[in-house]
């Protein structure tokens, strides 16, 4: 069957991105690579892309006059390399409604928080000062809301009491790793549907949001 082409956008590290490059590796795995964007030239991901043989590009916001002219720009090359689902991937620009629409229900984000608590940024720190028991990550459709739109899977991990943010950022960066790749081929299978404001998986159960208990089990 023929793979899902996946347009990767990316502004910095890449770990989420490296996470979808490793398991496109694996000819059983659904889904292709088929760009990496970065808005950003230095970004790590595009050594990771380039690396893994992916093709990549930069489109540098700062060379355009205006959001919508960038977009214009993402627009094309998304479309030009044959892209069917956008997967952000800690990219830190903010999409308008018109990209937003262009994309509905091929776009999807991830989310270092448990939506809808914490969009925006600084999501570890915020959760730890608002005494928040559990954090996690979120993958979830774009909307015209930033940090918003149908949730299709989430990890929770508990806040410990000796947390801080770093400590609390590497643990759910290794659910967001695990639940991306997860949807992903969830997508890439056909078994995602949106229904208005949520998304339903077929054929998953309990295991749509699972839980991942802390190293030494305390909490
Ligand atoms: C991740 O925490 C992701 O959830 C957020 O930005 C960060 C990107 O990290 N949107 P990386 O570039 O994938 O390592």
């Amino acid at each position: 069957m023929a793979k899902l082409k996946l347009g990767v956008l990316i502004s910095g590290r890449g770990t989420n991105l490296q996470a979808l490059l490793d398991a496109a590796a694996n000819p059983s795995f659904p889904a292709e690579v088929a760009i990496v964007i970065s808005n950003r030239p230095g970004a790590g991901g595009l050594e990771r892309a380039r690396e893994a043989g992916a093709p990549t590009l930069v489109v540098d916001h700062k060379g355009f006059p205006d959001r919508p002219a960038f977009e214009t720009e993402l627009n094309a090359v998304l479309t030009d390399a044959g892209v069917e689902l956008v997967c952000l991937a800690g990219f830190m620009r903010l999409l308008t409604p018109t990209f937003v629409n262009r994309w509905a229900g091929k776009a999807i984000n991830i989310h270092p928080s448990l939506l809808p608590a914490f969009p925006g940024l600084d999501t570890h720190q915020r959760a730890i000062d608002a005494g928040a028991r559990f954090a996690g990550a979120t993958v979830h459709f774009l909307s015209a809301e930033m940090d918003a739109g149908p949730v299709i899977l989430q990890a929770a991990t508990p806040i410990l009491a000796d947390d801080d943010a770093d400590a609390l950022a590497a643990r759910v960066l290794e659910a967001e790793h695990e639940i991306y790749v997860r949807a992903v081929r969830w997508i890439a299978e056909g078994r995602v549907r949106l229904d208005g404001a949520r998304a339903h998986v077929d054929g998953v159960g309990a295991e749509t949001s699972y839980w991942l208990p802390a190293e030494n089990g305390r909490v």
